[in-house]
């Protein structure tokens, strides 16, 4: 019996890293490529860009696997995922590399269903947004559209959230 157990728990492990994660590798990239190239254009235009790419999530849904970003400190609100509060308070302020558990990470939650997260770090292309030091122009941009903004003040290597993908 707890043979049988431990084989689907993996196996479901095994899905998730074969189907789901994938899509966040393309996440990434598709997610930096677009900052880039629209930073080059200034922060203030490159505002929208900062979002995950509307397709390839819905590839996610189709899947049944819910992937998306958080925070311990939110930019939009919509982001929250009280259930990883207490991984999110752990990385809280930590720089990277800090934390031994500095790799992706997987766990069961309450209801059997198999999780998976991943720290984001800040790069100094983040601060122009994220920073310490944002334009004034970018500053009140950010604050019309994002009026409770907590996703300020992030010093370069600093964790800033997490991917988390969650099997439906
Ligand atoms: C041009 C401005 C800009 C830059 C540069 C930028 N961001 Fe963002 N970021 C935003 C905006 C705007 C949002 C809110 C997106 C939304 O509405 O979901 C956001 C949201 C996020 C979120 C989701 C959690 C939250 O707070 O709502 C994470 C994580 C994040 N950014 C990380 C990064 C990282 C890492 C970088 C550097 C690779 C970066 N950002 C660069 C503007 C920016």
């Amino acid at each position: 019996m707890f043979t049988l157990f431990f084989f689907i728990f993996s196996l479901n492990a095994q899905t998730l890293k074969l189907e789901a994660m994938p899509l966040v590798e393309e996440l990434k990239v598709s997610l930096m490529g677009n900052l880039k190239k629209e930073l080059a254009h200034g922060s203030v235009h490159a505002i929208e860009f900062c979002q995950l790419n509307a397709q390839t999530l819905t590839q996610a849904k189709a899947k049944k696997y819910h992937i998306q970003r958080t925070s311990h400190r939110l930019r939009n609100p919509k982001n929250s995922a009280p259930e990883l509060k207490s991984y999110l308070d752990k990385f809280a302020g930590t720089q990277k590399g800090a934390l031994p558990m500095d790799v992706p990470v997987m766990f069961k939650d309450k209801e059997g269903k198999e999780n998976w997260i991943a720290p984001i770090y800040t790069d100094v292309m983040c601060l122009q947004c994220h920073g310490e030091h944002i334009a004034k122009e970018t500053q009140a941009a950010l604050k019309v559209k994002y009026p409770q903004d907590q996703a300020i003040g992030f010093k370069k290597g600093e964790f800033r959230g997490f991917f988390w993908i969650k099997e439906k």
